[in-house]
């Protein structure tokens, strides 16, 4: 039977197994587990071929809330597996590789955030998605990429936001909520414009690297497609766009149009251009790769499904603190959704369950 281990202890024994037993492997040891595959739009595309759940962070963590699996093996970064377990504790969750991290995450601590506050003691705390548990426990209510303006625009228009911590996605907020913005520590600390968002000088280094001279170019080259950026990046180039949106959105977008120049992670791009082999999708920018979201592999993939490994754990406290700020984000979206197109065609071609589970 393939499902034995011996001489298999390590993701690296598993890196010589040829990807069909990987994926047969895999399949298994879910069943097995009554598991379930939550993968980021940014995943590799042979792990995206064995997620059960593709998605933005928005869709990941509805997913998160509404799966009947005993286990959830995340493949994204640590703060998604972690906002995975803040809404499921009851369940196991999973990463292939602890090391798999957000450096725009780390950018703030809950320590740091707490400073921040004490100079802001009536301000309203959103923590982006991309945050650590510790961040979110200190938040008022989370926000992603999909829902940020509609998060911001339902705190009253006077009150004072602190948003951590990404500087780019908080500017972009601010613009179509039509509140003044600065930047934490920028221009001091104290008296700001009534309703002003403060954020927090956070950023991703895959997006905010996007610039206006690779756009230029793949301009010139494409003079038809329409821009698509993720709002992760530059007000500059967001002024350029002709939508900005979230991952998942892109892949809507991307169904109804035929040329597009697509600024965000290469990762969704592959994805699409295997989906859309006849359409021009073109990477903004052909650098713009995460290598955090990459440290996963198909290998890590079955070792932790194999071994039943890395498991993520959360102290209560901050835990049930992350959960009031997740759910008060997710009653803003409307909680659970139904599946995209894309999902529905996933699931129908039975490479993988998909969409929510309660829908
Ligand atoms: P989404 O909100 O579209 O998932 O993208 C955010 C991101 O950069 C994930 O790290
Ligand atoms: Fe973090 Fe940026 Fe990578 Fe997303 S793309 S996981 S925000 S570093």
């Amino acid at each position: 039977m393939i499902l034995a281990t011996e001489g298999l202890r390590t993701p690296l024994d598993y890196a010589r197994l040829p990807r069909e037993e990987l994926a047969e492997r895999i399949r298994f040891r879910k069943q097995e587990l009554n598991a379930v595959i939550l993968g980021h739009n940014y995943q590799r595309v042979e792990i995206q071929e064995v997620s059960d759940y593709l998605g933005d962070s928005l869709g990941l963590s509805q997913e998160a809330a509404a799966t009947e699996a005993d286990v959830i093996v995340f493949c994204g970064v640590h703060f998604m597996a972690e906002t995975a377990k803040v809404l499921s504790p009851g369940k196991t969750v999973l990463m292939p590789d602890l090391r798999a991290g957000c450096p725009m995450a780390d950018f703030v601590t809950a320590d740091a955030l707490r400073a921040l506050k004490a100079w802001y003691p009536a301000a309203a705390v959103v923590a982006y998605v991309n945050s650590t548990a510790a961040v979110k426990a200190e938040s008022d209510v989370c926000c992603t990429s999909a829902n940020a303006v509609e998060v911001v625009s339902s705190i009253p228009a006077d009150r004072t936001i602190l948003f951590v911590p990404d500087r780019n996605l908080a500017k972009y907020a601010a613009g179509k909520a039509g509140r003044p913005y600065v930047v934490a520590g920028r221009e001091g600390v104290g008296e700001v414009p009534a309703g002003a968002i403060v954020a927090w000088d956070g950023y991703c280094y895959v997006h905010d690297d996007l610039v206006l001279d690779e756009l230029a170019e793949a301009r010139r080259l494409h003079p038809n497609a329409k821009v698509v950026i993720h709002p992760e990046a530059r007000a500059e180039l967001l002024a350029e766009a002709d939508f900005v949106t979230s991952t998942s959105r892109m892949v809507q977008i991307a169904e109804e149009h035929d040329e597009l120049i697509i600024g965000t992670e290469r990762g969704l791009i592959d994805r699409l251009r295997q989906r859309f082999p006849l359409k021009t999708l073109v990477p903004l920018s052909g650098a713009a790769v995460c290598g955090n979201m990459k440290v996963n592999t198909l290998a890590k993939l079955a070792w932790c499904l194999d071994h039943r490994k890395h498991e993520v754990v959360l102290d209560e406290e901050v835990r049930a603190a992350a959960e009031l700020s997740l759910r008060r984000m997710l009653e803003h979206s409307g909680g659970c959704r139904a599946p995209t197109p894309e999902e529905r065609a996933l699931e129908d071609a039975g490479l993988a369950r998909s969409g929510c589970g309660c829908a």
